[in-house]
């Protein structure tokens, strides 16, 4: 009996997979993840303009096809027209990765209500927006939402008070989400723990934390896109979970 080879298509093929703030770092890996599982991408961009074109060359490069659109999410008529940009150039949403966000270091003592309600208007309210702009779109194709929660909103990180709780919020919006959608449009959460982007500044707290962490390393942009990717073409039954994708340091 001859050996038959099955070519079986990219398990993205034929969807629009929409991630937001993916011109640099993790949404960028997340991007290029999915045209590489044969999905047309269209990714959000706030600032990183330049950085934001050369994803859509990346994503060329790979054959597939790229849009890039400003969008500010904490905007809602920035993202209304960001939505309504995306399906009329490329037709429909299948996933939408809610990854845009923002984090910083602050002494509780010293967290002021501008950068409390600064985090919460990027980290919380934006994947809502987003995700209810998305909506009709992604109700059509029995979509799917992955939205990028944190280690932070599990653990208490004592100069984080601001993005831990807009974390959490985000987590428990995650389940509200996948119990409203149900059952057109699965909703779940990727985690990151400590990931190692090759930041030099962040070197010596990096060695720390894998020294920390049970698989004895920190993650990888490949590992929270690897996650990012079961959840956009896992069966829909799986909603409203979480995935925490630190290596253990979480247990
Ligand atoms: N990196 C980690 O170790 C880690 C750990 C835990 C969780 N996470 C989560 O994983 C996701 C990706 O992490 P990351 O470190 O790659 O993110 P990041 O670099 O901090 O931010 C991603 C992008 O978000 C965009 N953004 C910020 N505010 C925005 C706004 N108001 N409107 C639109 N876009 C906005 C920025 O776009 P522009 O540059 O275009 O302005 C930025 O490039 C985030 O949700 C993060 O919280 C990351």
């Amino acid at each position: 009996m001859k050996n038959k080879v099955i070519d079986s298509p990219a398990p993205l093929s034929g969807k629009i997979v929409l991630v937001t703030g993916a011109a640099k770092r993790l949404g960028r890996a997340i991007a290029l993840a999915a045209a590489d599982h044969g999905a047309t991408v269209a990714i959000t961009f706030r600032e990183s303009e330049p950085e934001a074109r050369q994803v859509v060359e990346q994503i060329a490069q790979r054959g597939a096809d790229a849009l890039a659109l400003r969008c500010d999410v904490t905007d809602e008529l920035s993202v209304r027209e960001m939505v309504k940009e995306v399906v009329s150039e490329l037709g429909a949403i299948d996933v939408l990765v809610n990854n845009a966000a923002n984090y910083s270091t602050v002494e509780f003592a010293k967290l002021t209500v501008q950068q409390w309600d600064a985090i919460f208007a990027s980290n919380t309210r934006g994947p809502f927006l987003v995700s209810r702009e998305a909506l009709p779109h992604l109700k059509k194709r029995r979509g799917r939402i992955v939205n990028m929660g944190s280690l932070g909103g599990l653990r208490p990180w004592p100069t984080h008070a601001h993005y831990c709780s807009s974390k959490a919020a985000l987590h428990m919006l995650t389940r509200v989400m996948a119990k409203a959608l149900a059952p057109e449009i699965s909703v779940n959460t990727v985690a990151p723990g400590m990931i190692d982007l090759g930041e030099k500044a962040a070197a010596a707290f990096m060695r720390r934390t894998a020294k920390d962490t049970p698989m004895a390393r920190n993650g990888t942009a490949a590992d929270i896109s690897a996650a990012v990717m079961f959840f956009a073409t896992a069966p829909s039954f799986i909603t409203g979970q979480l995935l925490a994708v630190d290596g253990g340091l979480g247990l």
